[in-house]
């Protein structure tokens, strides 16, 4: 009997930080996908956390999910697909802006490298509003945290930005 590979699906994003969206898509992806492996851009703009926080953040809230792997990528991203060996690329949408700009990306990603596919997941509706960038500005003004981030990552955040 010959060993089958599993295909594996790249979730790629910036993820500063990781929200209950996030972590909503990941999950509904795990059900639908054998593998998994989130993929944390470390080249994008300044924002609140180094990539390698990131990532360690991802890990401690997803330890239920079986099957999934979370690390840096620097460069582009369909180069990182194909070095991973990842059959397609999985993004969640939340909302018109979302997908304006979830459109721009597939076309130049899609004249980068034809080959990589792209699937969406539109966000649950009580979630579409939580975004990486409102909740930086929410912990810049010590505000809490709990419905916004995983309860682990709200935890770490707190002790890490909390001025007492
Ligand atoms: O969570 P984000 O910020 O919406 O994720 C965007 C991300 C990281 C997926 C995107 O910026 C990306 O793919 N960056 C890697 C650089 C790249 O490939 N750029 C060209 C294609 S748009």
């Amino acid at each position: 009997m010959t060993d089958t590979v599993q295909p594996l699906i790249a979730y790629p994003g910036s993820f500063d930080p990781f929200t209950v969206g996030h972590l909503d898509i990941l999950r509904r992806a795990c059900a639908l996908f054998p593998r998994l492996v989130v993929l944390v851009a470390a080249d994008g703009k300044a924002g609140l956390l180094p990539a390698e926080r990131r990532v360690e953040l991802i890990r401690r809230a997803v330890t239920d999910l079986e099957n999934v792997e979370t690390r840096v990528f620097h460069g582009l991203l369909v180069d990182e697909v194909r070095r991973c060996g990842a059959s397609a690329v999985v993004r969640g949408i939340r909302c018109a802006g979302d997908y304006e700009h979830e459109w721009g990306m597939a076309g130049v990603n899609a004249l980068l490298d034809h080959q990589v596919e792209f699937i969406y997941l539109l966000a649950r509706p009580d979630l579409a509003a939580v975004s990486s960038t409102l909740v930086r500005d929410v912990i810049r003004h010590g505000g809490a945290l709990e419905k916004l981030v995983p309860p682990v990552i709200a935890a770490a955040l707190r002790r890490e930005f909390s001025s007492d």
